[in-house]
C-alpha cells in the first residue's frame, strides 16, 4: 500500500519566530495523524531551528533544492550530506521555479535526485507543463520527458525511494487549481508510465498534486485514485489551512 504526503513548501518566506508559531500550531493539529504524512520543506537557514521544534514530532522536514555535487569548491551550494546532518528526510527537486527561474535542466535535475538518493535522502521530484505547453496538447510528453531523464539516470526501481509531485504550472501560485479529473489524469499516466517498467514500484509510487490547493479543495483532490497527498505553496505558510489540508488526506 502506498503512503500518502501532504509536504509544506514554504519557498522563500519565513522566519524564527513565525516559524516557530507556525509549526507549533501544526504539530498541535496533526498530532494524531500517523508519522509519515506531513512534512515541511523550508528554506536552508532555518533547518537546524526546525529540527529542534519538529524532532520527536510526527512531522518530516526537508529542504527546497539540493547541489547534484557531494562537495567542493560550488560556493553558495548546499549539499545532500549537509541536509542529512539537520536530520532532513526530504527535498524538493525539480520544482518549476528553479527549472523556470534558475535554468535547471531535466539533466541536473536528475543529477539532484540521484545525489539527494546517494546521502539517503527522499527526493520529492517535481514534474508538470506550462499553460502554453497544455494547451498545445503537450502535457503528456513533457511529464514524460522529466520523468524519463530521471529514470534513464537513476533507474525504475530508484522510484522506490521518492516521491513524485505533479504541478503543473499554470496551477502554481494563481489560485486556478486543476480540476480533481485534470490532476488524475495525469497522475494516472504517471503511474501507467512507470507501471510499463516495473509495476510494483508504480503501484506503491507516492504522486502528489501542487497547485493552488487550499483547505477547500483538497479532500476531493486527495479522494482521486491516483492522487496521494499534496505538495503545497501558500496555504501551507497559513497553519489552519495547512493542518486541514493535511487531515483531508486518509493513510
Ligand atoms: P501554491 O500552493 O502556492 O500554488 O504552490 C504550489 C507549489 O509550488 C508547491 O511546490
Amino acid at each position: 500500500m502506498r503512503e500518502k504526503l501532504v509536504a509544506g513548501n514554504w519557498k522563500m518566506h519565513g522566519d524564527l519566530l513565525q516559524n516557530r508559531e507556525l509549526l507549533d500550531a501544526v504539530v498541535a493539529g496533526v498530532a494524531a495523524m500517523r508519522k509519515g504524512s506531513c512534512a515541511v520543506c523550508v528554506p536552508y537557514p532555518y533547518l537546524s531551528a526546525v529540527q529542534v521544534i519538529l524532532q520527536d514530532t510526527i512531522v518530516d522536514w526537508g529542504a527546497q533544492n539540493i547541489s547534484q555535487y557531494d562537495k567542493g569548491a560550488y560556493t553558495g551550494e548546499v549539499s545532500a550530506n549537509m541536509l542529512s546532518d539537520f536530520g532532513c528526510r526530504y527535498v524538493i527537486v525539480g520544482h518549476s521555479e528553479r527549472r523556470a527561474l534558475f535554468g535547471e535542466s531535466s539533466d541536473t535535475v536528475a543529477l539532484k535526485y540521484v545525489a539527494a538518493q546517494n546521502s539517503g535522502l527522499t527526493p520529492i521530484l517535481c514534474v508538470g507543463e506550462s499553460l502554453e505547453q497544455r494547451e498545445s496538447g503537450a502535457t503528456e510528453q513533457v511529464v514524460a520527458e522529466q520523468l524519463g531523464a530521471v529514470i534513464m539516470k537513476a533507474g525504475i526501481d530508484s522510484l522506490a525511494n521518492a516521491v513524485v509531485a505533479y504541478e503543473p504550472v499554470w496551477a502554481i501560485g494563481t489560485g486556478k487549481t486543476a480540476t480533481p479529473q485534470q490532476a488524475q489524469d495525469v497522475h494516472e499516466f504517471i503511474r501507467r508510465n512507470v507501471a510499463d517498467k516495473n509495476a510494483e514500484v508504480a503501484s506503491n509510487l507516492t504522486i502528489q498534486y501542487g497547485g493552488s490547493v487550499k483547505a477547500n479543495n483538497a479532500a476531493e483532490l486527495f479522494a482521486m485514485p491516483d492522487i496521494d497527498g499534496g505538495l503545497i505553496g501558500g496555504a501551507s505558510l497559513i497553519a489552519n489551512d495547512f493542518v486541514s489540508i493535511c487531515q483531508a488526506v486518509q493513510n
